[in-house]
C-alpha cells in the first residue's frame, strides 16, 4: 500500500475556532484535512460551503505535490456534485472527493436549486474536476456495492480515472458513529486490485477500530472524533499512523 495518510475531519473541531482547528491538527502531526461539506439534501444535515474553506485555506501551507501535507480533502456530501467543481476549485480544495450515488442520480429533477445541474457519469466528473486543477476521489455510501467501481477504475483512459476511493464506514451525515466492519470487504478487495491506489476510509476510525482498517488495505485514514476528542490528539495521530505502518 502507498504510506499512511492520517486526515482528521474538522467536522468534530470547534467551529468558532476552524482555522486554529485546521493549523493545530497539521502541527500535531496530521497529513491532510478532511472537509465534510454536507448540503442537506443528500444527507440529513449540513455544514458549511466554498466561502468558509476560502477563510479557513489560509490558516494551513498548501502542499507542495499531490497529496502532500496540508492537502485539503474535501468529502462533498452534497446532491449536484459537477455544480460546485469551480467554487471549491478557487476556494483551495485540492482532492475533490464526490459521492458516486450523486453523480449517477444528479438531474435537473433531482436538484434543489431545481435547474442546472447536468446529469453527470462519474469518468464525465472525473474528467471535469482534473480539467479544474483538482486531484479527483470517489466515495460511496455503505449500501452501494463495491463492484460499481471496477467499470470505472479499469477505465483505460487516464484523465477519467479517479485517484483515490473512499470507503464509508459509517452512513454520512455525522461524526461520532459507530464504525461498521461489515464495509471491510470492500477495502480488501479494492487493495488487492489496485496496489497503489489511495484507498480512505471515513465512520468510526479510532485506536479501538484502526487495526482492523489497515489490515484490511486502507491507507488513508480519517478521524474525526477520535482526534478532535482526545486530550493529546497528536499521540491519537501517531497511534493511527504506527497502525497502518506496521
Ligand atoms: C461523516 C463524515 C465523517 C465524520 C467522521 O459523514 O464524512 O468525515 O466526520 O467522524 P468520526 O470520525 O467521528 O466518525
Ligand atoms: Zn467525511
Amino acid at each position: 500500500s502507498p504510506p499512511a495518510i492520517i486526515a482528521p475531519s474538522i467536522l468534530s473541531a470547534d467551529f468558532a475556532e476552524l482555522g486554529k482547528a485546521c493549523s493545530d491538527t497539521i502541527s500535531q502531526g496530521a497529513d491532510w484535512l478532511h472537509v465534510d461539506i454536507m448540503d442537506g439534501h443528500f444527507v440529513p444535515n449540513m455544514t458549511f460551503g466554498a466561502p468558509v474553506v476560502t477563510k479557513i485555506r489560509s490558516h494551513v501551507d498548501r502542499p507542495s505535490g499531490a497529496y502532500g501535507k496540508g492537502t485539503f480533502d474535501c468529502h462533498m456530501m452534497i446532491a449536484e456534485p459537477k455544480r460546485w467543481v469551480k467554487d471549491f476549485k478557487k476556494a483551495g480544495c485540492d482532492l475533490y472527493c464526490f459521492h458516486y450515488e450523486a453523480a449517477i442520480s444528479s438531474t435537473a429533477a433531482d436538484s434543489p436549486s431545481g435547474t442546472s445541474n447536468e446529469k453527470t457519469s462519474p469518468k464525465e466528473l472525473i474528467r471535469f474536476i482534473h480539467e479544474n486543477g483538482m486531484q479527483a476521489g470517489i466515495a460511496i455510501k455503505p449500501k452501494t456495492p463495491v463492484d460499481v467501481l471496477w467499470e470505472i477504475l479499469d477505465n483505460p483512459v487516464k484523465e477519467e480515472r479517479p485517484h483515490m476511493v473512499l470507503v464509508m464506514t459509517v452512513e454520512p451525515g455525522f461524526g461520532g458513529q459507530s464504525f461498521m466492519a461489515d464495509q471491510l470487504p470492500k477495502v480488501r478487495a479494492l487493495r488487492q486490485k489496485y496496489p497503489d491506489m489511495q484507498i480512505e476510509v471515513d465512520g468510526g476510525l479510532s485506536e479501538k477500530t484502526i487495526d482492523q482498517a489497515a489490515d484490511a488495505g486502507a491507507n488513508v485514514i480519517v478521524a474525526g472524533s477520535a482526534v478532535f476528542g482526545a486530550k493529546d490528539p497528536g499521540e491519537v495521530i501517531k497511534k493511527l499512523r504506527e497502525a497502518v505502518e506496521s
